[in-house]
C-alpha cells in the first residue's frame, strides 16, 4: 500500500503527462508550510524551464486535473507555481485505518530485494575498543536492521580484528612475561606427530589458567607502546605475525586462546548494547584465500614488487597527490596509495585480509552489496581495498560502499576519552550510562512501583536508549558531543524522552483493556487526528529516505516527530473520555497505531522499550 506521498506523486505525474509534459515533474513532497498545505509540488517550475513556458499556466492546467482527484480537499496555485495539496478527512481516515491493519504499520516491502552483507562493529582481539567502535556497532546495527526491515536478506557481520601485527604483539609480550609458555612455544614450532585433541586441551587448558582477559588488557598497551619505541621489539614481534600468519603451531595455539578469551567478553558486552551478529567472523578466516589470490593477483598482471614487498596499484593515469619529503622538497605521487598487500616480512596486511574477504563472502553468500560501517577516519584504506576489487574482478563495481561517520568528541572536541585519559571500554560506558539513568528515573520520580529487578532493567533500557538515540539522531557524517546527562534527560530529542512516550502509551492502551474500550475506524476532524495521521503516513518516506542514503538519522527524527505528535494529539483529543463512543474507537485506534510504528521505528535503531516506567 503506497504513501499518501508517492500515491499523490502518481496522480501529479499523470496529471502533467495530460498537459503535454514529462510525468518526472510530479514529485510530491511534505508540504513546507503545514498551515497551508498538507503537501505540495514544485513540479511547475521546473516543467515551464524546460518548455520555456509560464509557470503559472502550467500549475493551472495540472491544477485543472488534480481538482478530480476525490481524495484532495483543495488543490491550489501559490506563488509562481507552486502547487498546495490538502487531503481530504476521509481520504485521511482510510489511510490510517489501512496503516492500523497493517503489520508493517505501513511501510511497504522492496520490489528488488538483494543479498547485502554488515560489515560493522569491527571490534580486535585485545586491543580496547574506542568510540569508533562504539558508533560503527550502533549506526552499523541499525542499518542491518533497516535493510532486513525493508526486505533484503542481510547478514551482519563482526569483521573480529583477529589476524594483524596486534597478534604478534600479543604473543612476544606474552613470551616475554611468561617463561613456561616461551618454553612451550619453543618446543612446538611444528604439530608434534601423535599430538591429539586431548594434548591440545592440555595446553590451552594451561593457557587458560596463566593468560587472562585482564592479563591481554594490560599487555596489549604496554606492547603497543613499547613497539612504538624500540626498534627490535617490534621486529620480534612482526616476525612473530608472520611466523603465526605461516602456521608455526605453537602460536596457533596460543593465538586460539587469545581470540576466545576476547570473543566471549566482547559478544557479552555487544549483547548488553544490543548489538548482535549473524556471523563473527574474523580476518584470519581469509587467510586460507590468501596464498591463492596473491598468486591470481600476480598472473592478473596486478601485483608488484616494492622495495621488498608486493602491491597492488590503485591509482589511474594522471591521479597524483602532492607529498612533502623530509628534506622539505615537494613530489607528486600516485594517489590513492598503493594496496599493501604482502609486507617485507611476507606478512598479510589490513588491506589482504579485506580483499581476501570479499572473496570469501562471494563465496559463502554472494552479495550484491557489501556495506562497511567504519570510522571515516579509514575512507583512504576502502578507497584502496574497493579499487583493488574491482580491478580484479572480485565485485561488481558499486558493490562496496563505505558508510563513514564521524566522532563522538569530548568537551575538547577531541575523540572521546576517559577522564583518565585511556580509550573507553564499552562495559565501562554502558555502566555509566546506566547508572545516570537510574539517577534520572528517580529524579523523575519514575520506576517507584517496580520491583529492583524490573527498575534495572528499565534503567538499562532507559541507558542505552540514550546512548543509541543521541548517535543515531544526527546524520552520520557529523561528530557529536558526548554529553551524559543531556542524552539521559527526559526532555527534548533524546532516547529516554522517547522512551518515556511510548510507556505512556502503553499505560493508556493497558487502561483502555481494563474498561474494554474497543477500538474502530479512524475518523479525523480534529487538527490534531489530521497531523498524527499525516505523521503516521511519513513513516515509509523517512524509512525509504534512510535506506537509500544509509542513514538511521531519518529513522530517528521520524520517531521524534511521531512521539510528540501523539503527545500533542494525546493533549487535544481525550481517548477514554471522549463522549461519543465512534470518536472514542478511532481514537484508540490511532493510539495503537501510533504505539506500532513507534516501536517498530525504535526497533530499527536498535532501541527497546519497556513496558513500564
Ligand atoms: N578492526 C578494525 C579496526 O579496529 C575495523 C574493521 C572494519 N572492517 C573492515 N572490513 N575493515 O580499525
Amino acid at each position: 500500500m503506497n504513501d499518501l506521498k508517492r500515491s499523490l506523486s502518481e496522480a501529479a505525474a499523470a496529471a502533467f503527462q495530460a498537459a503535454g509534459l514529462s510525468p518526472d515533474f510530479g514529485r510530491v513532497t511534505a508540504s513546507d508550510r503545514p498551515d497551508l498545505a498538507d503537501f505540495q509540488c514544485n513540479g511547475a517550475l521546473a516543467a515551464a524551464k524546460s518548455a520555456k513556458r509560464n509557470p503559472r499556466e502550467i500549475a493551472v492546467q495540472v491544477v485543472e486535473q488534480l481538482k478530480a482527484d476525490p481524495r484532495l480537499a483543495s488543490v491550489e496555485i501559490a506563488g509562481v507555481g507552486f502547487i498546495n495539496m490538502r487531503v481530504s478527512p476521509s481520504a485521511l481516515a482510510e489511510r490510517a485505518d489501512q496503516i492500523a491493519a497493517d503489520d508493517r504499520a505501513g511501510a511497504v516491502l522492496l520490489s528488488e530485494p538483494r543479498r547485502v552483507l554488515v560489515d560493522y562493529a569491527g571490534p580486535n582481539v585485545a586491543k580496547p575498543m574506542h568510540v569508533g567502535h562504539l558508533r560503527a556497532s550502533i549506526i552499523g546495527e541499525s542499518i542491518k536492521r533497516l535493510y532486513r526491515f525493508r526486505g533484503d536478506t542481510v547478514v551482519g557481520d563482526a569483521h573480529f580484528g583477529d589476524w594483524g601485527f596486534q597478534m604478534g604483539l600479543l604473543i612476544t609480550a606474552v613470551m616475554d612475561e611468561d617463561a613456561f609458555i616461551a618454553a612451550l612455544m619453543a618446543k612446538l614450532p611444528d604439530a608434534p606427530r601423535d599430538f591429539t585433541a586431548a594434548d591440545e586441551a592440555k595446553v590451552r587448558a594451561e593457557f587458560a589458567g596463566r593468560v587472562t582477559l585482564a592479563d591481554l588488557d594490560r599487555l596489549y598497551p604496554a606492547a603497543a607502546a613499547r613497539a612504538k619505541e624500540d626498534v627490535e621489539y617490534r621486529d620480534r614481534a612482526r616476525k612473530a605475525t608472520a611466523d603465526l600468519q605461516n602456521g608455526r603451531f605453537g602460536y596457533r595455539l596460543l593465538w586460539k586462546h587469545f581470540v576466545e578469551v576476547s570473543r566471549v567478553a566482547l559478544e557479552r558486552e555487544f549483547h548488553a548494547l544490543g548489538v548482535d551478529f549473524d556471523l563473527w567472523k574474523g580476518e584470519s578466516d581469509a587467510d586460507p584465500l590468501i596464498a591463492p589470490m596473491v598468486r591470481q593477483l600476480e598472473d592478473k598482471g596486478l601485483l608488484v614488487e616494492d622495495q621488498g614487498a608486493r602491491i597492488v596499484r590503485v591509482a589511474r593515469p594522471g591521479e597524483t597527490k602532492k607529498k612533502k619529503l623530509p628534506d622539505g622538497s615537494v613530489i607528486e605521487v600516485e594517489s590513492p596509495d598503493p594496496l599493501l598487500v604482502v609486507s617485507s616480512e611476507g606478512s598479510a596486511m589490513y588491506g589482504t585480509t579485506d580483499l581476501a574477504t570479499i572473496l570469501d563472502r562471494r563465496q559463502s553468500f554472494d552479495p550484491h552489496l557489501i556495506l562497511y560501517c567504519v570510522d571515516q577516519r579509514q575512507a583512504d584504506h576502502f578507497e584502496q581495498v574497493f579499487r583493488a576489487a574491482y580491478l580484479a574482478g572480485y565485485a561488481q563495481p558499486g558493490g562496496l560502499e563505505h558508510i563513514g561517520f564521524g566522532t563522538m568528541n569530548g568537551a575538547d572536541g577531541k575523540p572521546f576519552k576517559t577522564r583518565a585519559g585511556g580509550v573507553l571500554k564499552l562495559h565501562d560506558l554502558i555502566e555509566m550510562a546506566r547508572e545516570k539513568a537510574r539517577e534520572r528515573l528517580r529524579e523523575a520520580g519514575l520506576g517507584s512501583e517496580l520491583s529492583p529487578e524490573a527498575f534495572e532493567e528499565t534503567a538499562h533500557k532507559v541507558g542505552v536508549a540514550a546512548l543509541k538515540f543521541a548517535d543515531l539522531q544526527n546524520f552520520r557524517g557529523t561528530s557529536y558531543v558526548f554529553d551524559l546527562d543531556r542524552f539521559t534527560s527526559f526532555e527534548g530529542k533524546t532516547g529516554p524522552y522517547l522512551l518515556y512516550q511510548t510507556v505512556r502509551i502503553k499505560s493508556i492502551l493497558r487502561k483502555a483493556a481494563d474498561q474494554a474500550a474497543q477500538a474502530g475506524p479512524v475518523i479525523v476532524a480534529e487538527p490534531a487526528e489530521r497531523d498524527l495521521t499525516l505523521l503516521l503516513d511519513g513513516f515509509e518516506g523517512a524509512l525509504s529516505e534512510a535506506y537509500d542514503k544509509k542513514a538511521p538519522n531519518f529513522v530517528a527524527e521520524h520517531a521524534y516527530k511521531l512521539a510528540q505528535g501523539f503527545s500533542k494529539f494525546y493533549a487535544a483529543c481525550p481517548i477514554l473520555g471522549a463522549d461519543d463512543a465512534a470518536v472514542r474507537a478511532s481514537r484508540l485506534t490511532l493510539a495503537q497505531t501510533a504505539l506500532k510504528q513507534l516501536e517498530l521505528a525504535l526497533d530499527l535503531l536498535g532501541v527497546e522499550t519497556p513496558e513500564r516506567m
